[in-house]
């Protein structure tokens, strides 16, 4: 059963073909870096603009690359949000006209959704319940996940996501975008103990905040114009690896699980990966990565997703809208 999958959430275009939920046949992303990365952050109306021209060759080479046609695929799987309004439209608008023009059924997922069964297209034998910690540039969320529509959310950023913290503190450090990388890479030539950088909400609930972790690189800039880049970078990422591994440590440990699934931008992060395993080997907790190609938007993982809601007959009508704000799973309420 193929699914074609299509996400034009935030500043990527992609499209991609998956067969029975977990084999990828293709799956193109069309980035925008070069375009946003003179303003240090994403445009949005750039951004839209752009999905407008990528996506039918997108979609083309996503078919072309899997040498299959419109024909052979069983749904179209979009992403309807959460993202930028003007972006998501780009999308959900293609996927409708597609489905409405060839008579192939629609399905609206969810973004967080689809970052929660990357992880199956990476590790197809996975099974239900795990603690997911999806962690981008726009979310930083812990969820425990007991099938495929069952996610309870147990935590969530009270501020700035992940991502954004890394990319706010490369943009302070002038080192490039999107700054995740960036600072990856850089950490590898610095001292992670060199500063001691606030480790926010380490105690407490499963909530993050890193707005302040950012203030605090900023004003240690200001004071020490000539402390060493590296170690900037690896102090600041140690500081929020070690708050992401604590928190997803004690949704495991508090909801007696013993898997944690990574997912989204910032799980491409080494020093995370690295940690988190080691940690979770010291608990007795398995994790499960995706390849960062995976880790990053995508449309392998909107087609995954859609291949459980074509499973389950969960089809969306043609008067489909996509939303900028659209929350997965409801607060945790069992203890
Ligand atoms: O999942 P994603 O592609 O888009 C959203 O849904 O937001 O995540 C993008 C975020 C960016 O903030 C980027 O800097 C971050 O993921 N990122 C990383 C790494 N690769 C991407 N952050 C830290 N380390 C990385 N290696
Ligand atoms: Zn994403």
């Amino acid at each position: 059963m193929l699914i074609l999958g299509v996400d034009t959430s935030c500043d990527d275009t992609s499209a991609s073909v998956v067969e029975d939920g977990t084999k990828i046949i293709s799956n193109i992303v069309s980035s925008q870096n070069e375009i946003h990365k003179k303003y240090g952050g994403i445009v949005p109306e750039l951004a839209s603009r752009r999905h407008i021209e990528m996506i039918l060759p997108v979609v083309d080479e996503a078919l072309h690359n899997a040498n299959v046609r419109l024909e052979d695929i069983s749904a179209i799987a979009v992403c309807h949000g959460p993202g930028l309004i003007g972006a998501l439209l780009v999308g959900v608008c293609f996927a409708k006209s597609l489905a409405c023009v060839y008579k192939i059924p629609l399905i609206a997922v969810n973004h967080l959704e689809g970052h929660i069964f990357s992880i199956f297209l990476e590790n197809p034998a996975l099974k239900f319940s795990f603690i997911a910690l999806v962690v981008s540039g726009g979310h930083t969320n812990l969820y425990r996940v007991d099938g495929f529509g069952k996610y309870s959310e147990l935590g969530r950023t009270r501020d700035d996501a992940a991502g954004e913290a890394f990319d706010k503190v490369a943009k302070l450090l002038g080192i490039g975008y999107p700054g995740g990388p960036f600072i990856d890479t850089m950490s590898e030539k610095g001292n992670p103990e060199a500063i001691p950088f606030p480790r926010p909400f380490i105690r407490g609930g499963l909530d993050f905040s890193f707005s302040g972790l950012k203030t605090a690189v900023l004003t240690h800039i200001k004071k020490n114009p000539q402390s060493k880049k590296e170690d900037i970078a690896a102090s600041f990422q140690a500081a929020v690896v070690e708050v992401l591994v604590k928190k997803a440590i004690a949704a495991a440990r508090t909801h007696n699980l013993d898997k944690i699934a990574l997912a989204g931008g910032v799980s491409a992060n080494r020093a995370l990966r690295e940690a988190i395993t080691k940690k979770a080997r010291e608990e007795g907790v398995r994790i499960y990565l995706t390849p960062p190609s995976l880790c990053t938007d995508n449309a392998a993982m909107i087609a995954s997703a859609g291949f459980y809601y074509f499973r389950h007959g969960k089809y969306a009508n043609l008067d489909l809208n996509p939303k900028a704000y659209l929350p997965l799973g409801l607060a945790y309420s069992r203890p």
